[in-house]
């Protein structure tokens, strides 16, 4: 910022850097998501003092063009949204019976290319990575407890990992005994194994709509029902909808992501949560809660596990380290509730244990404090990535797209303009080398034919914008 500010002007000077940071936006100079320069530099760069620079930022910030982030500084903020929010969907009749595992299988072989520009994945760790602390830690490990670290785990966890998951959920408002916890491989295993405590093939399952399409493959292979219950892009399940769905259905279990959901990003209030569990307690319901991306909100407090509202032992928690430090170390965990017997005897006989070394290296990255530490940045990354990828949305694509703003998460839900198919959206875009994922693949009912997921969980660069504006211009041709 080498502009030289007029002292001479009847302009004041704090004034004067508010219209120059203005400008400078306008012009695209400074984006959104971009760092201020701190109040010390900016006052030394154009020769002001610092309290005038700390004038201009106060009423940039009361104007809500800059936010200031705790031990960050002081950042560009995304404008409000101008397009619409995706509307609610039609509640369905009848459960199905489902058959998408095919088509999700082709999907993944065809983005599975190292090439593409991934806004088909969704691994948020990608846009800040853990991975060197992590190596680090499990160099140390290894130096330190040799052929031990990777013999068998304990079949339920690696003690020291359960002990530090119960203190999280002790910070929550949660007392969970350590022995209630069983680690599994990843998220997917804890869902699979909740699914099989508390359902038999055949049964219906209430799963939401959309709903992440690895949910919905789960229950194919357990021959299960799917019964979708829409989502409200803002606070998660249409409480009506699934009261409804209840006295219509027998329905046997449900699964909810209880915090941010996959693909809307949105985040089920605590009174929401609290009245779901109610419920679906009063009918003897389990509900199997999808906590995955719990810990990424961009909210002022993280939403708290349905776990915390259960009075008769019915919510399952499911979670893992996937999304919020390393998804190749596959690990994962549930809280059983009531089922926590059976749900051992599943685990020993689906996969016996989970890696040691793994376990070993996030509970060191954890008991070392640098997990919140990285959390914290690494939500901080998420959110700036969702601004710059709202911004770009707004500038490229016609104004009859509908996007979300989710509260949280890695993922954008997109409502394509002039309803373009968006399979063949998704074939030009492989052509193209960008990678996205076609709405039919999150309904067991193939709605959304008209929607996609992308994900800004990756780090930012150019080819991202340019790959926006190219799904933008084959949106523009019919
Ligand atoms: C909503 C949701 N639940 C569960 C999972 C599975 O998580 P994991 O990789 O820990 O098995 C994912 C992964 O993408 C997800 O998005």
């Amino acid at each position: 910022m080498s502009q030289v500010l007029n002292k001479e002007s009847e302009k004041y000077l704090y004034q004067q850097v508010i219209d120059m940071i203005k400008k400078m936006q306008k012009s695209d100079v400074l984006r959104v998501g971009d760092k201020l320069p701190s109040l010390r530099k900016l006052s030394q760069q154009l020769n002001v003092s610092i309290p005038t620079v700390k004038l201009a930022y106060l009423e940039l910030e009361r104007q809500d063009l800059i936010e200031a982030r705790p031990k960050s500084g002081y950042f560009l903020k995304g404008q409000a949204n101008i397009l619409a929010v995706p509307k609610r969907c039609r509640l369905t009749k009848d459960p199905i019976m489902v058959d998408r595992q095919h088509f999700i299988e082709h999907i993944f072989n065809a983005i599975n290319n190292p090439k593409m520009v991934p806004l088909g994945i969704s691994a948020p760790t990608a846009a800040y990575s853990a991975e060197k602390a992590l190596a680090r830690i499990m160099r140390q490990v290894l130096t330190k407890a040799g052929e031990k670290a990777v013999s068998y785990a304990p079949m339920d966890g690696y003690p020291p990992l359960k002990r530090q998951l119960a203190l999280r959920y002790f910070d929550y408002g949660l007392q969970v005994d350590q022995s209630e916890i069983i680690v599994t491989n990843g998220a997917q295993e804890a869902i699979a194994i909740a699914l099989k405590c508390v359902a038999k093939p055949g049964d219906v399952i209430a799963i939401e709509s959309p709903c992440y399409f690895g949910i919905i493959e789960l229950i194919e292979s357990l021959g299960m029902l799917a019964l979708e219950i829409p989502l409200c892009p803002v606070d998660g399940i249409w409480y009506q909808d699934l009261e409804k769905s209840i006295k219509q259905h027998n329905v046997k279990a449900c699964v909810f992501s209880t915090s941010i959901s996959n693909p809307l990003g949105s985040f089920m209030t605590e009174s929401k949560k609290k009245q779901v569990v109610e419920l679906l307690e009063s009918h003897d319901i389990p509900m199997i809660e999808d906590d995955v991306y719990g810990d990424l909100y961009f909210t002022e407090k993280r939403g708290m596990p349905a776990q915390k509202y259960a009075k008769k032992g019915l919510v399952l928690s499911c979670s893992s380290f996937s999304k919020t430090a390393a998804p190749g170390y596959r690990i994962g965990w549930l809280l059983a509730g009531k089922f926590s017997d059976k749900a051992r005897i599943i685990k020993r006989a689906l996969s016996c244990s989970s890696s040691l070394i793994n376990q070993w290296t996030l509970a060191e990255f954890i008991m070392g404090h640098q997990y919140d530490r990285y959390l914290i940045r690494l939500r901080e990354i998420l959110k700036c990535n969702k601004d710059r990828m709202l911004a770009k949305i707004q500038a490229v694509f016609p104004k009859d797209t509908q996007v979300t703003n989710p509260q949280g998460g890695s993922v954008l839900w997109l409502k394509l303009p002039n309803n373009k198919d968006a399979k063949e959206l998704f074939y030009q875009a492989i052509e193209e080398n960008i990678s996205i994922i076609p709405g039919d693949v999150f309904s067991p009912s193939n709605r959304y034919k008209s929607f996609i997921r992308i994900s800004y969980g990756i780090p930012w660069n150019k080819n991202i914008e340019t790959a926006l504006e190219k799904l933008s211009s084959m949106c523009k041709i019919l």
